[in-house]
């Protein structure tokens, strides 16, 4: 079925949203007030899923994707926006989520902090392998076929001559069950895992906010280095106490300064791999005030309880805080929390709890952590 529809706005998860005979119609890869023909591909219940066939009217703020690979790679979905769109649209999904999904009547107003450098951002990556056809690069838009990417545009010249030397290895090289490599870079090198050929899982560095960070690629770390210390201050400004709790803590990158600023601080993180960095890191500054806990979060609240905690941050993976999690923030009640976050609807659902349990948002901001993409980090912070 085509239908011809104008896109009214964009929509938390990317997508652009019209209206047609009665219908929602969600439009992938779309500019809000384009006037485009679509083709609808899925019908579920009353909304329609759908692709842009011809553009009839061209939004003001479309632009031109540069990448050949726009449209068929599933990596970057918001090429086709001027960056100023792409900042006021991850404006509006967060309002979105805040006002629909935590049902906050007065939404503040929120302002996206833009990334210094809109391509060649990414630090980090994770490359799918089809040794089958011969591809490496990223799932293709809605498929797990790989899209062969010779050039990835949003890469750190580091991480793209490294995917270069990837693709120059002899098939036979790859190890059979190889599917996908993650990468990461730091100021000394690029780290691969897992390890295969010349390729290492090396350890690497980064300097943020005058914090030395260990990591190596089996270990998370953040995509874009160059906001990494206004995401901090904003998430531990007027963080006072005596302790703090860092939940979903990484390598660390929130425990060395909030290590800093708390007499005691206690850090939770599941991946061994970034708890042992955690502590080096740790070491290394000096600070031995942090007591690093390997746990999922949600066990760890169960069977170990603190008392008298100032200031909670959490920055869990794009899933959200588990319910037992949330459960286990409210028992302690801490005056404040610092909510950081990559999914604004997970966040907003979480948020809803927490406003329940009587907190409020004393102040909101965005950070542009992926540009030419939807995602877009977000940091509540709320006081009781
Ligand atoms: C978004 S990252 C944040 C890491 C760190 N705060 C940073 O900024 O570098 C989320 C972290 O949560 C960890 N994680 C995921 N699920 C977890 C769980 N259930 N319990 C504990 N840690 C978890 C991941 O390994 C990852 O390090």
């Amino acid at each position: 079925m085509v239908l011809e529809v104008e896109i009214e706005r964009i929509l938390p998860g990317g997508r652009g949203l019209a209206h047609a005979d009665g219908k929602t119609v969600f439009v992938a890869l779309a500019a809000p007030r384009d006037r485009v023909r679509v083709r609808v591909e899925r019908e579920q219940g009353n909304v329609l899923f759908a692709s842009i066939v011809e553009i009839i009217t061209p939004s003001p703020v479309r632009i031109e994707p540069p990448c050949p690979y726009f449209g068929r790679c599933g990596g970057c979905d918001f090429q086709q926006l001027t960056y100023e769109a792409q900042l006021a649209a991850k404006a509006e999904m967060i309002r979105d989520c805040l006002q629909r999904i935590a049902r906050l009547e007065s939404v503040p107003p929120i302002v996206v902090m833009p990334s210094p450098n809109d391509w060649r951002y990414r630090m980090r990556a994770t490359w799918q392998i089809d040794q089958e056809e011969r591809t490496i690069g990223y799932y293709e838009r809605g498929s797990r076929r790989v899209c062969d990417v010779v050039d990835c545009a949003v890469l750190r010249p580091e991480l793209q001559a490294k995917l270069e030397d990837v693709r120059a290895t002899e098939w036979h090289e790859f190890p059979a069950d190889l599917k996908h490599l993650d990468v990461v870079a730091g100021e000394n090198g690029v780290s691969l895992a897992p390890r295969f050929s010349e390729f290492q899982t090396d350890e690497l560095s980064l300097t943020v906010r005058g914090e030395v960070y260990h990591y190596n690629a089996k270990a998370f770390f953040q995509i874009n280095p160059l906001l990494l210390g206004p995401l901090i201050d904003f998430a531990l400004a007027d963080a006072s106490g005596a302790s703090a709790l860092d939940l979903y803590s990484g390598v660390g990158l929130f425990t060395l300064p909030l290590s800093r600023l708390f007499r005691k601080v206690v850090a939770v993180e599941a991946n061994p791999t970034a708890t042992h960095f955690a502590r080096r890191n740790l070491q290394d500054a000096g600070l031995a005030n942090a007591h690093v806990i390997t746990a999922d979060v949600a066990s760890w609240f169960r069977s170990a309880p603190l008392r008298d905690v100032d200031f909670v941050l959490l920055d869990p993976p794009r899933a959200g805080a588990e319910s037992a999690v949330i459960k286990g923030i409210l028992d302690l009640h801490p005056p404040q929390i610092s909510y950081v976050s990559c999914d604004p609807a997970t966040l907003a659902r979480d948020l809803r709890k927490l406003f329940a349990g009587g907190y409020r948002i004393e102040s909101i901001a965005g950070f542009d952590l992926f540009p030419q993409t939807h995602h877009v980090e977000t940091v509540v912070r709320l006081t009781a």
